[in-house]
């Protein structure tokens, strides 16, 4: 019995009771104001486009930053639950459908594009971080082509063999790129944020 408590309670932390207390469906809403604080990568009026962004805490906060005036588009396997103001707005869909041609689906450039996309965990560290290197290359092909010239970019990628060349290849698209952990990220995951900014070319341009 004890043990199914523990079990239960493996994951509650002070930043899971806070999101509780403060009315989000995910604790991860702190390392996107983590993100935020440091980076300044949401302005008042953004276009934001969030992938991974079930069940919509970065959907609610980054929707609190924009303001009415901006416009938030979130894409999941997983459909939200939550109740999400009129500039928001969500498809339940596989990233991976969209990156042939996200420009004809979305049908608008974006200033941020945001991805806290994370596999299926299995257990094998290796594992894990190869499907989360796939999921960031998906992210960062849709970046390149919907982000506005000098939009920004935040991924989520676990740290594994593929962290340098996929580091490179934000470094290739987006002039200032930096790496950052959250103080909100669970200290024994390996995941960790790249943050590029300044994306250089135009809106349209495929990898
Ligand atoms: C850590 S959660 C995102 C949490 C979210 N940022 C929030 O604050 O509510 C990761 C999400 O990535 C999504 N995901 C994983 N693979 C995906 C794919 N191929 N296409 C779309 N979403 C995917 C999962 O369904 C999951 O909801």
């Amino acid at each position: 019995m004890r043990h199914a408590a523990a079990k239960a309670n493996r994951w509650e932390d002070h930043y899971a009771r806070l999101a509780r207390k403060e009315r989000y469906p995910a604790r991860s809403v702190y390392k996107l104001q983590e993100i935020q604080k440091r980076f300044g990568v949401v302005r008042r009026g953004s276009a934001i486009l969030d992938l991974g962004c079930a069940p919509g805490s970065w959907l609610m906060h980054a929707a609190e930053i924009a303001g009415p005036s901006g416009c938030i588009v979130g894409v999941d396997l997983t459909p939200v639950t939550v109740s999400l103001p009129a500039h928001v707005s969500v498809y339940t869909k596989d990233v991976f459908e969209l990156v042939e041609d996200p420009v004809a689906f979305f049908g608008r450039p974006f200033d941020v594009v945001l991805s806290d996309m994370a596999p299926a965990t299995t257990g094998s560290r290796g594992v894990d971080a190869a499907r989360s290197h796939h999921l960031c290359e998906a992210a960062l092909a849709i970046a390149r082509q919907v982000l506005r010239p000098g939009g920004s970019f935040v991924c989520k990628i676990f740290q594994g063999e593929d962290f340098k060349s996929f580091t490179a290849a934000v470094q290739g698209a987006f002039p200032e790129c930096k790496i950052f952990k959250p103080q909100s990220c669970r200290k024994a995951s390996k995941e960790i944020y790249l943050i590029g900014k300044g994306k250089t070319g135009g809106p349209h341009v495929r990898s």
